[in-house]
């Protein structure tokens, strides 16, 4: 690990990622061993390693599995459901399953193509989904916080995106923890320090069976091509990666960034239908295009 002038044998190394996972949780105040863990398990390497660190850490993690219904020639959903069910009755561990098909009628790529959202690309939808989603459940089955696999090269492609744009607003809102709100479950994620190599070696390393493959949507996508831009940065400035991450954050912590105007909430209220926080006029996006789709016949 060259941005931490590090190198472990494999048993060290596996002492040291959940003792720093665990330094983190502590640093940013995520949770405590007393409070109840929702980690939302995709069936890839980030959110199956966390799920992995956290119950070796002695934390009190139960897995959410949403089914996207998404094929794209590799059978992506079947095979990620089944690697997490698999870890899951592997460790004796509780795993909520919940398919979207079945709870709102129609798959994500049904979903999208119904409402013209995204350029016929499904990931907004899909995105708007699992967010909607994970909390819906993180609240309706009384979890403390909701914990997500996203690692140092998705925060940092999200932070790059963010500072290209300046969006003051989505910049206050990231961060290792974003607390709980009317309507919104406390959201964490423990391995915003690791980079995603660290994670796939850890999961290499431990064993654990992952889906290789991203989603068949992902390709060409704007996240993707940041994460390759921060790459060639971080080959010849080590560290590079860690260091824009975590100078933003102290530069957050200590109110550095921005002005008055950004700190002021978007105006929120609760959805009428589901209870969820929203800008929006009446319903919120979610339940808008659940409506939406609804009240297209079944053919
Ligand atoms: P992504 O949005 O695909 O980059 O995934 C970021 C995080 O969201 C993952 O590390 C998981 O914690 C969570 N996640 C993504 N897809 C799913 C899914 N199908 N079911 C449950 N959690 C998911
Ligand atoms: Fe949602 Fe790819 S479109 S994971
Ligand atoms: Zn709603």
């Amino acid at each position: 690990m060259r941005q931490h002038k590090l190198a472990l044998c494999k048993e060290h190394y596996l002492e040291w990622v959940p003792e720093q996972t665990d330094r983190f949780i502590k640093k940013y105040n995520m949770f405590t061993r007393d409070e109840k863990i929702l980690v939302a398990v995709s069936g890839g390497k980030d959110s199956l390693g966390l799920w992995d660190i956290l119950v070796r850490l002695g934390y009190q993690a139960d897995g959410l599995y949403l089914g996207l219904g998404i094929d794209g020639g590799i059978d992506y959903s079947h095979e990620s459901q089944r690697l997490t069910e698999k870890f899951a009755n592997e460790h004796n561990l509780k795993l909520h399953i919940v398919d979207i098909e079945k709870e709102y009628r129609q798959s994500i790529p049904v979903l999208s193509q119904m409402t013209h959202r995204g350029h016929g690309k499904p990931c907004a939808v899909c995105g708007l989904t699992k967010r909607h989603e994970m909390n819906r459940i993180a609240r309706d089955l009384g979890y403390d916080v909701l914990a997500t696999g996203h690692n140092l090269d998705d925060e940092a492609a999200v932070l790059f995106g963010n500072t290209l744009s300046w969006s003051g607003e989505y910049l206050l809102r990231q961060g290792p923890v974003l607390p709980a709100g009317d309507g919104l479950a406390r959201k964490v994620k423990p391995l915003c320090r690791f980079y995603e190599r660290e994670m796939t070696a850890y999961c290499l390393v431990r064993g654990i069976e992952y889906i290789y493959e991203e989603c068949p949507f992902a390709e060409g996508s704007q996240s993707i091509y940041y994460k390759e831009l921060l790459n060639q940065l971080e080959t010849t400035r080590p560290g590079a990666k860690l260091t824009f991450y975590l100078r933003f954050l102290e530069a957050r912590k200590s109110g550095e960034l921005f002005v008055e105007k950004d700190m002021e909430q978007a105006h929120l209220h609760p959805c009428p239908n589901c209870g969820q926080p929203t800008s929006a006029p009446d319903l919120c996006s979610f339940c808008r295009m659940i409506e939406k789709v609804n009240s297209v016949p079944a053919s």
